[in-house]
């Protein structure tokens, strides 16, 4: 048995052992292979140097900048105002470019949509709904069915100036309350609501639609603002009363409150509020989801 302190040649590998030994079995002194030696030599200068060039060290409260000036936080600025540099020039290309120009170039065409969604979320969802589905009183914009038109265009200046709203470009045109006001009676009333829902093909009576279509056609009534077709006219958004399709509901009662009183919803107005840029991407937006004119 050798000695504990003993280093010995082994007999069968011929390399030196330890020295150590434990029941008869020595460890040998098998040299670390080279390659990897100088890996581990190459690591230690490679991390002084790194020790050197980037920050490393955690100090009581600050840390070793390093020679390089290095950060994360300095990445993290720098992309940032890349890509604000980069949104800036989409933007204005937006701004000065027609909606044509805009249509034709997918890159523009999906920054306009993805911007005109998010801005929808945040300004017009509250009353349009998230789909911009809409409801009594909201238009839905979905439809293919404008009552201030459907044009790229027209749509933008809705969205500028509003309907009825306080901006002095704003669209107005206001149907008359022709209950409250006494410009027809209860029983007229009744009649011309009866004709309406004739018009857009609803169960309805038809004797009693016939008076209505009267009333529907005579002097400063109906017709002048929603055609002698009932079909509407955009120029005074009057609503197409044909198409089934209703701001304010499609049953007779809602359709004798309507007549009764008039409504008059108010879109308000987002030039000023939303920077030029915003407001022709929800124009963009708005315009695709409803098969847009
Ligand atoms: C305070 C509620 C309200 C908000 C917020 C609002 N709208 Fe409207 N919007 C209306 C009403 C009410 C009408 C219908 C006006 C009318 O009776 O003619 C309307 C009409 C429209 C129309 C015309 C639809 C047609 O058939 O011609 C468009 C387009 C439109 N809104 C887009 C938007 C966009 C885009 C936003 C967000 C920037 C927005 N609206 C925010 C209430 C709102
Ligand atoms: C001065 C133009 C004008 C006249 C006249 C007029 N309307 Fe209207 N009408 C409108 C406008 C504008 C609206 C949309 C109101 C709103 O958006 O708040 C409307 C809305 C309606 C609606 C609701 C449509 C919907 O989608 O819910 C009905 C129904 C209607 N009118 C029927 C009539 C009948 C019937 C008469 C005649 C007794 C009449 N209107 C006369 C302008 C007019």
């Amino acid at each position: 048995m050798a000695d504990k302190h003993e280093k010995t040649v082994d007999p069968h590998t011929g390399t030196a052992t330890t020295g150590h030994e434990w029941d008869g079995i020595a460890e040998l002194n098998t040299p670390l292979p080279r390659w990897w030696l100088w890996t581990f030599y190459a690591c230690i200068i490679w991390s002084v140097g790194y020790w050197v060039a980037y920050p490393t060290w955690p100090l009581v409260s600050d840390y070793t900048k390093g020679l390089l000036g290095y950060s994360e936080r300095m990445n993290v600025t720098e992309s940032l105002q890349a890509v604000r540099n980069s949104q800036a020039k989409l933007n204005d290309a937006i701004v000065n470019d027609s909606f044509a120009d805009i249509k034709a170039n997918p890159l523009l065409l999906n920054f306009a949509m993805a911007g005109g969604k998010v801005a929808f979320g945040d300004n017009c969802a509250g009353c349009h709904g998230r789909g911009a589905q809409g409801g009594l009183g909201f238009p839905n914009l979905n439809d293919d069915s404008w009552i201030w038109g459907g044009s790229f265009e027209q749509i933008l200046q809705t969205i500028q100036y509003g309907v009825r709203g306080d901006h002095p470009e704003t669209r107005i045109s206001q149907m008359p309350a022709f209950g409250v006001d006494g410009l027809l009676t209860p029983s007229q009333i009744s009649d011309t609501a009866e004709f309406v829902l004739s018009l857009s093909n609803l169960p309805h009576d038809s004797a009693v639609a016939e008076r209505g279509k009267a009333v529907f056609h005579g002097d400063g009534a109906c017709a002048s603002c929603h055609g002698e077709d009932g079909k509407g006219n955009q120029e005074v958004g009057a609503p197409n009363l044909t198409a089934n399709i209703w701001l304010y509901g499609g049953t007779k009662e809602a359709i004798m409150n309507q007549i009764t009183t008039g409504h008059g919803g108010v879109m308000p107005a987002w030039s000023g509020r939303l920077d030029p840029a915003t407001l022709k991407k929800l124009a963009i937006y708005v315009h695709s989801l409803g098969g847009g004119q």
